[in-house]
């Protein structure tokens, strides 16, 4: 074995330098940590990024949900239907509301909620959908755009995991009140952070009152709001990330498209492995590369690990089979491509820091661990 041979491949890797760094000092040297104009930096240029009018900073990505839901009039009693395939602070957050989650099973393609099934899920009491953009991959923005037009629904978009991923030429964050989270592992970092996008005036304008103790003016609370603030400290972080998202978003493509090619060449067994796409006229940010391995996934994932080829499982539960949902009685219905997908499928490294040559031997491992089952 070589020596590049033995260097674990890692699934995610957190890219911060020497700017980040001074940054950071700069903003504890200034005395003013929070509430200062760095954060108004950041929201600025996210939002020029984003292509919306607004952009609200707030310390996780879990509060842009919740902030962006409370703006956009979900509260108690309502219903906000979303996927039941992604991380669970998706519908965590619609219940921190006090609203209630209603999952509709996602479209085997893109692992995106399936519109074609969201018509039958509206009740009286929905108020939002709230699509998520999974792995990075825009969810069917036209479809979910002209339902909630239909039935008068408000918009929210779980943007966590998709910061420059696009639907049909247009950014994701910019359809309805978008939620992107910064944690280390995301396409950018603050550390923790999150921001609400939109080109809601009204949206906008409530979020930043929620975000603050429900305050339009000092100690005076006409909404109810908690503290969701972004420190200047985080928001230093952002506006350098900012600067590298774009390149950082081109390496993975460019590795999600090799490692598409090396897999298409290997010799596997019929449908052992299938690999993502993505539609036509979009922009897939590949913040997870995920592949499908019917047969024996967890077994792959094993033989990976001990060749040195880091890899993770999002999700191996769907929300609605979380003990915590079943218990709450927002779960235990059957959505079967949620579950065939938890079942099935395996994130693969693309982050930037992965080289052509580390593609190449992850496509090599992947055949071996998956004939060595
Ligand atoms: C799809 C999705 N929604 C929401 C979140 C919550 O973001 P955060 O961890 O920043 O609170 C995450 C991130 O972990 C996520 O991946």
């Amino acid at each position: 074995m070589t020596t590049t041979q033995t260097t674990f491949i890692s699934i995610a890797k957190p890219l911060v330098g020497e700017e980040e760094k001074q940054a950071v000092l700069d903003v504890l040297d200034s005395g003013q940590l929070a509430q200062g104009s760095r954060t108004e930096e950041f929201e600025r240029l996210f939002a020029g990024y984003i292509g919306a009018r607004h952009a609200v900073a707030v310390n996780s990505g879990t509060a842009a949900i919740i902030v962006a839901l409370q703006a956009s009039g979900v509260g108690p009693g309502d219903e906000v239907i979303t996927s039941p395939f992604s991380f669970i602070a998706t519908a965590t957050s619609i219940i921190a509301c006090g609203a209630t989650p209603v999952f509709v099973d996602i479209d085997p393609t893109d692992f995106n909620i399936d519109p074609a099934r969201i018509e039958a899920a509206i009740t009286p009491r929905t108020k939002a959908i709230m699509p998520v953009h999974l792995y990075g991959q825009s969810a069917d923005m036209a479809a979910i755009g002209e339902i909630c037009q239909r039935h008068g629904l408000a918009l929210v978009e779980d943007a966590a995991q998709a910061h420059g991923a696009e639907f049909q030429g247009r950014r994701v964050g910019s359809f309805g009140a978008g939620c992107f989270s910064f944690y280390p592992t995301k396409n950018m970092t603050t550390g923790e952070g999150g921001i609400i996008t939109t080109n809601d005036d009204e949206v906008a304008r409530l979020s930043r009152i929620i975000r603050n103790h429900g305050q339009e003016r000092r100690y005076y609370h006409e909404h109810f709001g908690l503290n969701w603030r972004m420190t200047d400290l985080a928001a230093a972080i952002g506006v350098v990330q900012m600067k590298h998202l774009e390149a950082w978003n081109q390496a993975r493509i460019h590795n999600a498209a090799r490692l598409n090619e090396r897999i298409s060449e290997l010799e596997l067994p019929t449908g052992a492995v299938t690999t993502p796409t993505t539609r036509q006229g979009d922009r897939h940010v590949f913040h997870q590369y995920t592949i499908r391995i019917p047969r024996d996934r967890d077994g792959v994932q094993q033989r990976l690990q001990e060749v040195g080829v880091g890899s993770s499982v999002h999700y191996p539960i769907p929300i609605h089979q979380q003990p915590i949902m079943v218990k709450m009685g927002h779960g235990g219905m059957s959505l079967p491509e949620a579950e065939r997908a938890a079942s099935e499928v395996l994130c693969l490294p693309v982050h930037p820091s992965v080289t052509d040559k580390e593609i190449d031997r992850i496509a090599v491992a992947l055949e071996r661990a998956v004939k060595g089952g």
